[in-house]
């Protein structure tokens, strides 16, 4: 059956895919095989042409011709039915096939941008996001925070994307620990002082327990005792664990509400409790485990990773035991297509062998990924200390930023910021997530407060400044914004309207690399084209009517991006700054 030709009826809508789209039939036509994996970058380098692909590359060794050659192949069938909308086609020395956009195409490409919006959801597909996860009776750290923030906006991107994602905390609120919590609490906890501030003295506690145990052996015996008295109910017990949780679950709900960040699932690893033993079970009949030194363990063929302990020889269950009984019930009761654990790098091993250990067990067929991500350090690229006096929690960290907020807002007022207080926590918690995620996932952060706050560069308030500027030109302007076909774009226009374009190509980037700082790069790079064109030509003082409009329209669109683009990432603008 012959293939209809390919008719770019509407290029304009989503020029990339539709110049993709091109390219794809033309090579299909040429050579008789469709191909999909090849790259189409928006370049915003004048020389590269305005979009790029590398086709000749991924058919070479398919059709055994060099890039060159299927480049010029290539260039010469597509210049026989060359749309309007392009100007020519070019051949980069190595077999790059560039293309630049004519005056009408970016005419019609402006006129039909529209604003940003969930996609469809072609597909129901549910995917669990687990994140934040962080550890009763400890502060939360911030490592902790940054997999919050990340495991929220990666939610809020999936959501635009079409999928739906079930958000997942995974609560450290069950092990061997609470055995010596539970011992120094008895022993040396003073009550008034625990309910004054818990989480500050429970963590004292934990402390001393190790302090005292490494003098006196039998404090360890004794703390076994104790967990082994929770794990089978004692009153007592259960009791305190269920203060400490409730203690600490107030901190941590305190914090979220700041972040504005929920969960559909908070489910700690407490709740596996009764499922390990039949687990267990369950791999002894069917010669999973094997018994070493009267531990259970799984041996794993990977030579680089060691045997999963499945049991101590004292019968206390782990970590991973419980990780693994949590995979099953998740899939199970989720029935995702797939599940991700947004948990930081140091975990790596962790999550290998309980990849590995799945593989042997078959606990679930559902694909699952650990999303790691870097370590956060302070401004001078150390580990956050308390020895030094340095800020170590996710608490104070947001306690600094607020603080600083508070200071930069009524310097600007002048006035007392006593109605305030929700916008200072909007502005805070905007350049805390905003200098979270502008960082790749798996690089090192260094938390410099001056670079958060800087007004110039990648950051929140830069956005927000810019954002703001749009509003007050476009309240000015009173008019509407519209466009109509115009001769009169420059360079700047073009390049603001190729930016506003390329906003779901970040993206599908972002969800690709599971990153969103290539949302903020985006975004970035997006105010910045902005105020180029802002400060080379005037807007409100244009004397082409139709110039002024179609600006006007264009900075309309870079409002709405930036402010969509923003609420991804878990970040809401105010309309003045
Ligand atoms: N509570 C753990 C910690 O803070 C993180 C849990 C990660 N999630 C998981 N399913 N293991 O180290």
């Amino acid at each position: 059956m012959p293939k209809p030709s390919f008719q770019i009826s509407s290029f304009s809508k989503h020029p990339r895919q539709q110049l993709y789209k091109l390219v794809q039939q033309t090579g299909e036509t040429l050579y008789g095989i469709l191909v999909s994996d090849f790259e189409f970058e928006s370049k915003q380098i004048d020389s590269f042409g305005d979009y790029s692909t590398n086709i000749a590359f991924v058919y070479a060794p398919l059709v055994k011709k060099s890039p060159q050659v299927i480049a010029q192949e290539l260039q010469t069938a597509l210049e026989k039915n060359i749309p309007a909308s392009i100007a020519h086609i070019e051949i980069a020395a190595n077999g790059f096939l560039n293309f630049f956009i004519t005056l009408h195409g970016w005419n019609l490409i402006a006129k039909n941008l529209s604003y940003p919006k969930p996609r469809k959801k072609f597909f129901r597909e549910k995917i669990i996001i687990e994140f934040s996860s962080p550890n009763i009776a400890k502060p939360m750290s911030v490592g902790h925070l940054r997999a919050t923030i990340l495991g929220d906006a990666l939610a809020k991107t999936y959501t635009h994307y079409g999928l739906k994602p079930v958000t997942w905390n995974h609560l450290g609120d069950w092990g061997t620990q609470f055995g010596k919590l539970l011992v120094a609490y008895k022993r040396w906890g003073d009550q008034k002082t625990i309910e004054k501030d818990p989480i500050t003295e429970l963590q004292k506690l934990y402390v001393e327990f190790h302090q005292k145990a490494d003098k006196d052996a039998s404090l360890e015996d004794e703390a076994r005792k104790e967990f082994h008295k929770l794990e089978t109910g004692d009153h007592q017990n259960r009791h305190i664990w269920r203060y400490i949780v409730d203690q600490s679950l107030k901190e941590f709900n305190r914090i979220y509400g700041m972040l504005r960040v929920t969960f559909d699932y908070i489910i700690g690893e407490s709740f596996y409790e009764s499922r390990l033993q039949p687990f267990i079970a369950w791999l002894k009949k069917k010669n999973i485990v094997q018994e070493s030194q009267g531990a259970l363990v799984i041996p794993l063929p990977d030579p680089s990773l060691p045997p999963a302990l499945i049991q101590k020889s004292d019968g206390a269950t782990l970590y991973l035991t419980r990780d693994l009984v949590s995979l099953k019930y998740r899939a199970q009761k989720i029935k995702p297509s797939r599940i991700l654990y947004i948990v930081g790098n140091e975990q790596a091993l962790h999550f290998q062998q309980l990849q590995e250990v799945n593989r042997i067990i078959h606990a679930t067929s559902v694909p699952f990924e650990h999303i790691a991500f870097g370590l956060v350090l302070n401004a001078l690229g150390k580990k956050f200390s308390t020895r030094t006096g340095d800020i170590i929690t996710a608490d104070e960290v947001l306690d600094q930023v607020t603080t600083r907020t508070r200071e930069i807002q009524s310097k600007k007022t002048g006035q007392s910021l006593d109605n305030q207080e929700v916008i200072i926590n909007t502005l805070a918690t905007g350049v805390i997530k905003y200098g979270i995620l502008k960082s790749n996932r798996m690089s090192t952060i260094s938390f410099d407060f001056d670079s958060l706050f800087s007004l110039s560069g990648n950051s929140f308030p830069y956005l927000q400044y810019t954002y703001a500027r749009i509003q007050s030109i476009l309240k000015k302007a009173s008019r509407r914004a519209s466009f109509t076909q115009t001769e009169k774009l420059t360079p700047a226009d073009t390049k603001l309207i190729h930016a506003i374009s390329n906003f779901e190509h970040a993206v599908d980037t972002s969800i690709r690399a599971r990153s969103l700082h290539h949302i903020t790069d985006y975004l970035f790079a997006l105010a910045n084209t902005l105020n180029t064109l802002y400060e080379q030509s005037p807007i409100l003082t244009d004397q082409n009517k139709k110039t002024k409009v179609a600006r006007l329209y264009l900075i309309n669109h870079t409002a709405h991006v930036i402010q969509y683009g923003l609420s991804l990432l878990g970040i809401e603008v105010q309309e003045k700054m």
